[in-house]
């Protein structure tokens, strides 16, 4: 098991039992995402791909933000001065991770919501395949109150799972919203008092742990993409996800699948996970 203490100066990352908690790590900005930690975020991301360790990961914030957004001092106003290729490449590890890399995870993600959550934070957010909020935590798109369009792909991330009435009244009032209110409007899967947090993760997170990994990779990259494709297009594609997941899968999920439904009449798939 690899000791990740210290190894990232803006993120702390643990892995117990299975899962990564990866915590963004600058409570007394907030959590606010500067370059460093973007630049970083992404070497934690590459580094847990390849943790055999680390089956599913938890991000999350510490002290009382999940993330301000990003950095207002370090990502924009400093940035603006440095040369055009400088700003470029400071963009481009943003997007980087927070929605390249994450979207399309080769391990299953949970946006732990502990608490602020503005701006630029709707990508990484939205990027996780699964959300849980605190009922407390609270909402925002702020940038209109400080005077830019949502930037990155926030939009982008709020018009694949919020309506388009809601996106248009959060995203031009700059109003927040709870934990309760993202979880009525789909942007996270549910939101729980803020002291149940941790322990609804962790359960999902250790469901998630149970299921055939290569399965649900597969499962949830052929649902992302499937959005984008045509009904014709996509029934190339996900048939060739399926037959992808079975020629990878090293454990043979769908004959174990079949065989203790089938024959031995051990499991009800509907209800339950096939044995491992
Ligand atoms: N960028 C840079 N710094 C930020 C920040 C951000 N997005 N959010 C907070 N900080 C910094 C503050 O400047 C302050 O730094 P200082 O101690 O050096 O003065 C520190 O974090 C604490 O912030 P403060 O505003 O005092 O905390 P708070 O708990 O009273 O309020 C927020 C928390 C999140 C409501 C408030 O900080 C805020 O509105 N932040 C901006 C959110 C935003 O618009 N994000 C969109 C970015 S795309």
């Amino acid at each position: 098991m690899t000791d990740y203490t210290n190894r990232w100066s803006t993120v702390q990352v643990d892995v117990t039992d299975g899962i990564a908690r990866v915590t963004l790590n600058r409570p007394e900005k907030r959590n606010a995402m500067n370059p460093t930690l973007n630049r970083e975020m992404i070497d934690v991301l590459e580094t847990l791909e390849l943790d055999a360790d680390a089956g599913v990961i938890v991000l999350t914030g510490a002290g009382e933000s999940w993330t301000a957004g990003m950095d207002l001092k370090e990502y924009f106003r400093e940035t603006d001065s440095q040369p055009e290729i400088v700003q470029e490449r400071i963009r481009r590890d943003c997007s980087q991770w927070q929605w390249k890399l994450l979207r399309m995870y080769a391990k299953p993600t949970i946006a732990m919501v502990n608490g602020w959550c503005f701006g630029g934070g709707f990508s990484p957010l939205v990027a996780c395949d699964l959300a849980i909020a605190a009922d407390e935590a609270v909402f925002g798109l702020s940038e209109i109150n400080w005077g830019i369009p949502p930037g990155n792909l926030v939009s982008k991330a709020l018009a694949d799972t919020v309506g388009h009435r809601a996106s248009l009244y959060y995203i031009m009032t700059g109003e927040t919203f709870s934990g309760t209110e993202a979880a009525e409007m789909g942007l996270v899967n549910r939101s729980v008092p803020l002291a149940e947090l941790e322990t609804t993760t962790m359960t999902l997170a250790r469901t998630l742990l149970d299921k055939n990994p290569v399965t649900l990779r597969y499962a949830k990259t052929g649902f992302k993409r499937c959005r984008e494709l045509t009904w014709e297009q996509n029934e190339d594609y996900l048939y060739a996800k399926i037959d992808q997941a079975n020629h990878r899968d090293p454990e043979h999920g769908r004959e174990q699948g079949l065989k203790q439904f089938l024959d031995d009449k051990s499991i009800k798939p509907g209800l339950q996970g096939y044995k491992r």
